[in-house]
């Protein structure tokens, strides 16, 4: 519940990104930032260490899934964010990786900009980013990967989003950075070899990117869900698919 006070047009939004997982990955701006927040609207992917960074006295409030419960719904979290500065807080919404990949940050900006909230950004690290960092594999590679291209392989219902451009998928000079892609990968691999991608094009899976507990899964679409099929990965999955992740020889 958000105590019932009076408006006070002194209020602010900052969308922060707080990185793949590794705290030593949040920027300074960030913790400058969080260090100056009164209320805290953080997702699940962010750590208790991150967390570390707020003032003792900063309200917190978890907005993303956990524990088998529903995640708020985005235009609770929007409404949330918005009450709050209307009452002259600094409101500090924390997520996962960048806050400006597939991270909602358009619908949060509507609401600040339609309340007249000032409303900053602070950039975190993708995960794409600190997975490729944990492999030690460029997304880019002269003369082999010309193109990165980040997509997300979950739509709205939960299934393979079927306005994917499986063409640009496919393109031989592209690494694609794949973003909640787990649940949906049968399908994805499918088309992809239904459009003509090699079988021995290297796919890799980092779970839990740059933290304690990374998992990395090295594979070719030909083997990738037979080499996943016994595995649970429970955090949260980057898919890398293309040339420049075949392994250096
Ligand atoms: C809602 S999106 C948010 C992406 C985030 N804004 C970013 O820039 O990384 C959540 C998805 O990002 C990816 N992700 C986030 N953190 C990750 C991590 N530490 N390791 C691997 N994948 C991660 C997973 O695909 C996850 O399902």
């Amino acid at each position: 519940m958000i105590p019932d006070l009076p408006i006070n047009q002194s209020g602010s939004l900052v969308l922060v990104g707080a990185g793949p997982g590794d705290p030593e990955l949040l920027t300074l701006k960030a913790v400058r930032v969080l260090k100056s927040a009164d209320v805290v609207l953080y997702d699940d992917l962010v750590s208790d260490e991150i967390l570390k960074f707020l003032p003792e006295n900063a309200v917190r409030v978890h907005v993303g899934k956990r524990g088998g419960k529903p995640s708020c719904k985005q235009s609770e979290i929007c409404d949330m964010a918005i009450a709050y500065a209307l009452q002259g807080k600094r409101v500090i919404r924390l997520k996962g990786g960048d806050p400006m990949i597939f991270g909602r940050a358009d619908e949060e900006l509507r609401a600040a900009e339609a309340a007249n909230i000032p409303v900053e950004i602070v950039s975190g690290v993708t995960a794409a980013f600190g997975a490729a960092a944990s492999l030690k594999l460029s997304l880019t590679k002269r003369g082999i990967a010309r193109k990165l291209q980040f997509v997300t392989a979950h739509s709205r219902g939960g299934k393979l989003p079927s306005d994917l451009d499986f063409t640009a998928l496919v393109d031989k000079t592209a690494t694609t950075c794949i973003y909640m892609g787990i649940s949906t990968l049968p399908p994805l691999v499918a088309s992809l070899r239904a459009f003509g991608m090699s079988a021995d094009t290297p796919v890799i899976i980092v779970e839990n990117a740059t933290c304690e507990n990374e998992t990395i899964i090295q594979a070719t679409l030909e083997t990738i869900l037979e080499q996943t099929a016994c595995i649970s990965l429970k955090g949260p999955c980057l898919i890398i698919l293309g040339e420049a992740m075949r392994k250096r020889i």
